[in-house]
């Protein structure tokens, strides 16, 4: 007993020094500007040692249990025994299909939504291997759902259908129900698409699960959710190129990593590492957290995630890191940024297509920049400039090397006169709106009390006037909100 007491205390000391090693790289990695590219390189290599350390024991044990034979349990359908060849020589659409097929057909015991069948949990193992697919696997027919398809790497082959999707639940047949589809799980599963067309698709697909997914070489899109609802992405890695940043051919790189073309989705800890653009959505109240965008760079031409839902917008970005790519929403209404990390000039842009911009909250995020003066929240009016400003929060946020800009601000200012002007326009995000001043006077001799009028805000500049010759201080705050007005 007084052995292993020891050995945990150990252990907890060595992985309270890797922390403190953590810290540093990412310190010096701020303070000497070394590359996000370094600095992720570092942190990867600290976790592979750590992990290798850790968890070589348990591996010890874990090997020695059984291998599992394909179809001892029933509800597991081997690809292999269906003709699948796993060393990714020869063709295996037909056989993977097959297996597809045959799992899918076993009698369901009951009912999901009306018409989805519940088959139970039945999965499709791919045992590991690396398939070579010309053909999308789909499921037979629609109407089916609980069944997982796991474990393995799928790969387009060089005749692979175009402009279509490795794994793809939809249906040419029209149903009545709204649903084709619900709860399918996709895990474990590594996706080459050889540059033909895209890694999986879900189409009026309920409660899907994308779980720990590798997908790589799109041509078109990595993941394409298309009506349906709660389809949940998790753990998962999407680039059209295979790179670990600072890719010389960054400037090229094409497609979308994920496009939502739905509601009430999530995408929770997932990594884009090269894409045009990295989640392109048009579908409300969906959440992002946890991503990781380092698709393309600002300069390039990326965009790490585009909101194309003008006027209701309903999306929640948060504990995520754009990594010298930012945001674009076009007339965003109800849309919130938060704790999220802008690396490399990274900014976020109010993009105006009908000039609405109302219930906006973009709070509490880190920026940081290389001092180009480049502004962390930008307005893109080139098509229409914003008239219809309603409730926006921008403010808060830790800014390093970037301007910073808000929609609430504080000045300053030394008084000698009988007038003074603050001026606002370097911080406020939106030219010519101010919706409420508060203003105090500190005044340096003791017995005068001056009266002062609030004269002129136009121009986002504070005028303010006094009765008498003042020497002391001003202080002024404002906002950009909407004020509660009676
Ligand atoms: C693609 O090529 C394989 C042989 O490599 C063949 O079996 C398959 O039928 C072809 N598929 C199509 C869609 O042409
Ligand atoms: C990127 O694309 C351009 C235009 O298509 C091409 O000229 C260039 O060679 C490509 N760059 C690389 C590094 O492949
Ligand atoms: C304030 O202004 C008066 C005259 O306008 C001048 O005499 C005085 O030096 C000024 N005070 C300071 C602190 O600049
Ligand atoms: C406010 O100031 C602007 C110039 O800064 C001026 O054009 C405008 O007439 C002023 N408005 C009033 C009511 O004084």
């Amino acid at each position: 007993m007084g052995v292993l007491t020891f050995n945990y205390t150990v252990m907890i000391t060595l992985l309270f020094s890797c922390f403190i090693i953590f810290n540093h790289v990412y310190l010096a990695h701020s303070l000497i500007g070394h590359t996000a590219h370094d600095h992720r390189f570092h942190i990867q290599k600290l976790q592979e040692s750590i992990k290798s350390n850790f968890f070589q024991r348990q591996h010890v044990s874990l090997s020695s249990s059984p291998s599992s034979s394909a179809r001892s349990n029933s509800e597991v359908y081997s690809v292999i025994e269906f003709g699948a060849d796993p060393t990714g020589k020869t063709d295996s659409t037909d056989a993977i299909l097959a297996a597809v097929s045959e799992a899918t057909s076993v009698a369901g015991d009951g009912f999901l939504m009306q018409g989805i069948t519940n088959l139970g949990g039945v999965r499709i193992s791919l045992e590991g291997g690396i398939y070579k697919i010309s053909r999308p696997i789909k499921l037979p027919v629609a109407g089916r759902g609980n069944i997982m398809i796991f474990g393995g790497t799928l790969k387009a082959s060089d005749n692979f259908t175009s402009d279509s999707y490795l794994l793809d639940l939809s249906t040419s047949s029209s149903s009545d129900s709204d649903y084709d589809y619900e709860f399918v799980t996709l895990r474990d599963l590594m996706l080459d698409c050889n540059f033909k067309g895209g890694g999986i698709r879900a189409v009026d697909a309920l409660r899907t699960s994308i779980d720990n997914c590798y997908i790589a070489h799109f041509t078109t899109t990595g993941i394409l959710v298309h009506g349906g609802h709660e389809t949940y992405i998790r753990n998962t890695f999407l680039g059209q190129h295979i790179t670990a940043g600072g890719d010389p051919n960054e400037r090229n790189f094409t497609g979308t990593a994920i496009n939502l073309q739905g509601n009430d989705n999530a995408i929770t800890d997932v990594v884009i590492f090269s894409a045009q653009i990295g989640i392109m959505i048009s579908g409300q109240a969906n959440i992002i957290t946890g991503v990781h965008c380092y698709n393309k760079a600002y300069g390039f031409g990326g965009t790490g995630i585009y909101i194309n839902v003008p006027g209701i917008t309903q999306t929640r970005i948060v504990n995520s890191y754009f990594d010298y790519t930012g945001i674009v929403a076009e007339d965003p209404v109800q849309l919130h940024v938060s704790g999220c990390f802008f690396l490399g000039d990274a900014f976020i842009v109010l993009k105006s297509v009908h000039g609405v911009v109302d219930g906006v909250n973009i709070v509490d995020n880190m920026f940081y920049g290389s001092n180009k003066g480049v502004d962390i929240v930008q307005l893109d009016q080139t098509k229409k400039e914003f008239n219809e400003i309603g409730h926006v929060v921008v403010n808060n946020n830790v800014v390093n090397g970037m301007n910073a800009k808000a929609t609430v601000a504080n000045g300053v200012t030394r008084v000698n006169g009988t007038s003074w002007t603050i001026d606002f326009n370097t911080i406020l995000l939106f030219p010519r709106r101010i919706k409420f001043v508060q203003h105090a006077l500190m005044s340096d001799a003791s017995n005068s009390f001056p009266k002062t009028v609030l004269r002129n805000i136009s121009n986002n500049q504070v005028f303010i006037e006094s009765d008498m010759m003042v020497e002391g201080s001003a202080s002024v705050t404002v906002d950009q909100g909407l004020a509660m007005s009676s």
